[in-house]
């Protein structure tokens, strides 16, 4: 799949099961890889992202048997895993990249990761810094600040971090090897960020505390275990995948959307709690708890939107859904800001400037910041355009959501790099009453 138009649609409708979360996927097979025995996942992601993590584990001796979103994972315990006898690829995956060295920070072998032009730009020393101060030996290119990064297992010991900004994946690297140090290990973050790594290591047995403090900073307190053991996990679907739809609900008039399996972790829906300031028509039930992870139904419906602020301590828990935010925002009344995002320039591409060009490219006044961005919203929304996705999934996406939200379509450059996060995107799009066609190509897609 190459170029493709979106062009306007006239409603979304329908119930849709969305795939399988990324995060949680990864995580399954990360902690699925050490733990004493056979795990059954069901409902992973099968997207590119968490495929690597998969041929991860497998070049770290780890059996793994796919059968669609099933996967039994032989896990080997943490002393079972053996030295990779290649460079692992991560692919596009900031989650791999930063997961995997606290995982195999206390295995005594060397191992090498490296990823595409996309991932080999991304800061390292955030997650190396801690795990060599733990005892891991590390390096890295350009000062152990990029990949290609090398990891060779130590003796860790337990301790304290404090993180510069809130992020899940660096909170989970230590996490991951303070399950292996001597002695109890702490991160304090600035914010919460997502805490599907705590669910899961109590979820299998091990032990992780929270205190959260007032301001909005907390503290995680993970002690050492000998061994997890989970015989089954289920996943439930993807919220950031989802929020595509629902926001594509809202904005394109006679929709309604129904996401029948979203997981709901609280840590993860910071962007319900915004739309909902903007006054935007969305129902929430939650169903039941899905392994660790809360999920229900999220249905949302077209309606007209307010201008909000969303403020540096909500980042956190929408920071994958910025893009989509800001999105909205162009069709809101009223000026809405962002600030407190400096992280969203540090993602798959520097999502600030590529939501500065999307959004000019559709006509919108925005005004760009170091940590934010300004959207003068206009409830007649755009007419089209042309968005370059740079082989980011999120923004492709966000471009063919700004296409049949338009009045005239717009074509995005590339929406291949989709299957890092929803293979199907397409085709979900297409089931829900809205077309594609490729630029170029005979091939197209509508209900
Ligand atoms: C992720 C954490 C987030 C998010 C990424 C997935 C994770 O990054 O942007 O898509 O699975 O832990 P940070 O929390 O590191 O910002």
């Amino acid at each position: 799949m190459g170029g493709l138009f979106l062009p306007a649609v006239r409603g979304l409708r329908g119930t849709l099961r969305v795939p399988g979360d990324k995060s949680v996927s990864h995580r399954a097979v990360l902690l699925g890889a050490v733990n004493d025995g056979p795990v059954t996942v069901s409902g992973f992601l099968r997207s590119a992202d968490t495929l690597a993590t998969v041929a991860a584990v497998r070049a770290l001796g780890v059996e793994v048997e796919e059968c669609t979103d099933r996967l039994l994972l032989h896990g080997r315990g943490w002393e079972g895993l053996r030295e990779p006898e290649d460079v692992i690829d991560v692919g596009n995956s900031g989650t791999l990249i930063r997961m995997l060295p606290g995982l195999i920070a206390a295995a005594p072998f060397l191992c090498v990761l490296t990823g595409d032009a996309s991932i080999r730009r991304r800061p390292m020393a955030r997650v190396l810094e801690p795990l060599a101060a733990m005892g891991a030996s590390v390096a890295g290119r350009q000062g152990n600040s990029l990949p290609p990064i090398a990891i060779r297992g130590g003796v860790l010991r337990g301790m304290s971090h404090r993180l510069a900004v809130a992020s899940a994946q660096v909170k989970s690297c230590i996490l991951l090897a303070g399950m292996r140090a001597a002695g109890p290990t702490a991160v304090i973050e600035p914010g919460a960020s997502r805490d599907h790594t705590e669910r899961m290591i109590c979820y299998a047995g091990g032990r992780v505390e929270r205190d959260d403090h007032p301001d909005g900073s907390g503290v995680v307190r993970v002690w050492p275990v000998a061994g997890l053991s989970m015989d089954a996990l289920a996943i439930p679907g993807d919220f950031s995948s989802a929020s595509f739809f629902l926001v594509a609900a809202l904005l394109i008039p006679g929709s309604e959307v129904c996401v029948a399996n979203a997981g709901l972790n609280p840590t993860r829906t910071g962007l319900l709690t915004v739309l909902e300031r903007m006054g935007a028509d969305i129902q929430v039930e939650p169903s039941d708890m899905m392994g660790p992870e809360p999920i229900g139904r999220v249905t949302a419906r077209a309606c007209s939107l307010t201008a909000t602020d969303v403020s540096p301590s909500e980042v956190p828990n929408l920071i994958d859904e910025l893009p989509l935010f800001l999105l909205a925002a162009a069709k809101a009344r009223g000026t809405s800001r962002v600030r407190g995002a400096t992280e969203l320039r540090a993602k798959e591409s520097d999502r600030l400037r590529a939501m500065t060009a999307l959004l000019r490219a559709l006509g919108v006044q925005v005004t760009e910041y170091p940590d934010g961005m300004d959207v003068v919203g206009d409830p007649d929304g755009w007419r089209g355009g042309a968005v370059v996705a740079q082989a980011d999934h999120r923004m492709a996406m966000v471009g063919a959501i700004a296409g049949a939200a338009s009045g005239e379509g717009v074509r995005v450059d590339d929406l291949s790099c989709v299957a890092v996060s929803y293979p199907g995107f397409t085709e979900a799009l297409a089931e829900l009453g809205g077309s594609w066609r490729a630029e170029g190509f005979s091939e197209s897609g509508s209900r």
